[in-house]
């Protein structure tokens, strides 16, 4: 559906003819691969690195809250302090989750006589400035929300032809973050629309996060990597196993694309709103992790189960999520009936391995995962670490692992080849 005009066209000719100038960043080979064969698809960064945007952000995944999967419109000053208070008292801020992010209708549905952008009076009458200075009293940051277009999706004012008034107002405020809607957006090409936001927050002086939501419609991994810190893959999430798998099978395809400082995103967090099964959450979290997609958990964090908090808080796997390597992991195998069986895989420093078995179909079954699958020589001594249980669950695997896997679940694993020395903790 993606219409492509010759402006895309230069723009991508453009791009792909800078990248050859640039050096593309280089990963320590993998050690346990012969030197005939070719690296497997895991190791693929090539798409990597050449066009990200340097405002020194998004090292690894950005981590936080945001409004929008549970409260929707239905925000105030109020919700946002409580939340900023509970990611503190929970421990969720210390586990990395800092950016507490306001989504849309923050703001009045006109602006002022000097057309001004202002905060709705009566769901913030405090403004914004106030919000975000309590938020970093608590050592969080704060993020707010804008479109691309004429109007938000809920239809308050857009800041397209408005960016430099629009990012001067949120530097002014003291915003850390801002994600970038794709509503109203009067059919201009999103090449067009969402770099000069990008000038303009970087000319206010002020670090901002710079998150792209254009949906994935102009497949953003082939050109936003040198204007956002991380770009919309797909379509909104839905609180459902149908949209969480669809979603995390669309953004695999853009693996090659993400790196230290742009990353690909997926959308935001859905555990803890009800839609889907502690293990359907389990796999949802597991995936989001390996992708390297954003951690932005979309439930209500002043009142969450004790399921939905060992799973957001669970430590081994944010640091997947948080590992410097900042490679994506990616589907590497799959089989049986509707390829339901699936092994997803990626690198992490230490020559260690992240690898998640995750069962799709409606039945438990035993998954395996075979060492050529993940560029391993059968030969290798792995030891096999279980994420969700916390321990090794075996110490000197060779050739194959494999597991029994219950329906829609998934089990993590950090795999640590036998050469490598590992801690036992
Ligand atoms: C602005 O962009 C330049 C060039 O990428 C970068 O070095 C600088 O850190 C950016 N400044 C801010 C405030 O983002
Ligand atoms: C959620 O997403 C799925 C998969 O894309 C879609 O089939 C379904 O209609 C969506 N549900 C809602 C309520 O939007
Ligand atoms: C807390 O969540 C439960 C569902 O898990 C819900 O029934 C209850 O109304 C919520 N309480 C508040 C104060 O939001």
């Amino acid at each position: 559906m993606a219409k492509i005009t010759m402006g895309m066209l230069t723009t991508i000719l453009y791009f792909y003819v800078i990248s050859e100038a640039v050096t593309a960043r280089v990963l320590p080979s993998h050690p346990y691969l012969n030197g005939q064969e070719k690296p497997i698809n895991i190791f693929d960064t090539s798409k990597y690195g050449i066009l990200q945007l340097g405002n020194g952000l998004a090292k690894t995944p950005q981590m936080g809250w945001n409004s929008w999967n549970f409260f929707a419109c239905d925000i105030n000053e109020k919700v946002i302090r409580e939340t900023a208070d509970a990611l503190v008292s929970t421990g969720l801020a210390k586990l990395g989750y800092i950016y507490v992010n306001i989504d849309d209708c923050w703001s009045e549905p006109v602006r002022d006589l000097k057309g001004q952008l202002v905060t709705d009076s009566k769901t913030f009458p405090s403004g914004i400035k106030a919000l975000a200075d309590y938020v970093h009293s608590k050592g969080l940051k704060l993020g707010i929300y804008s479109d691309a277009g004429a109007f938000t999706c809920q239809v308050r004012p857009g800041s397209l032809f408005h960016e430099k008034d629009e990012a001067n107002l949120f530097a002014s405020w003291g915003v850390d973050y801002l994600k970038y809607d794709n509503c109203f957006n009067l059919g201009i090409d999103p090449e067009k629309r969402y770099p000069p936001m990008r000038d303009a927050l970087n000319a206010t002086g002020r670090t901002i996060f710079y998150s792209l939501c254009e949906w994935g419609v102009h497949d953003p991994a082939l050109w936003a990597g040198k204007v956002g810190n991380s770009w919309r893959t797909t379509d909104d999430i839905n609180d459902s196993w149908a949209s969480m798998t669809t979603i995390a099978d669309l953004n695999d395809k853009w693996a090659a694309y993400a790196g230290p400082g742009g990353w690909n995103d997926p959308d935001m967090l859905e555990v803890g709103n009800g839609g889907m099964t502690y293990e359907e959450y389990r796999a949802h979290f597991s995936i989001w992790a390996l992708m390297k997609a954003p951690l932005l958990i979309g439930c209500d964090v002043r009142n969450m189960t004790a399921e939905t908090y060992e799973i957001i808080s669970n430590e081994e796997v944010i640091a997947v999520n948080q590992d410097p390597l900042g490679v994506q992991g990616r589907k590497v195998y799959s089989y049986g009936t509707d390829s339901c069986y699936q092994v997803w895989a990626g690198p992490l420093s230490g020559q260690r391995l992240a690898v998640v078995l995750w069962n799709r179909g409606s039945k438990p079954a035993t998954i395996v995962v075979g060492w050529a699958a993940l560029g391993l020589q059968s030969s290798i001594r792995v030891s096999v670490r279980d994420l969700w249980k916390h321990e090794y669950v075996l110490e000197n695997a060779v050739a194959s692992f494999s597991t029994r896997v219950d329906a829609h679940a998934c089990e993590m694993y950090v795999f640590t080849p036998s050469t490598v020395t590992h801690s036992s903790s």
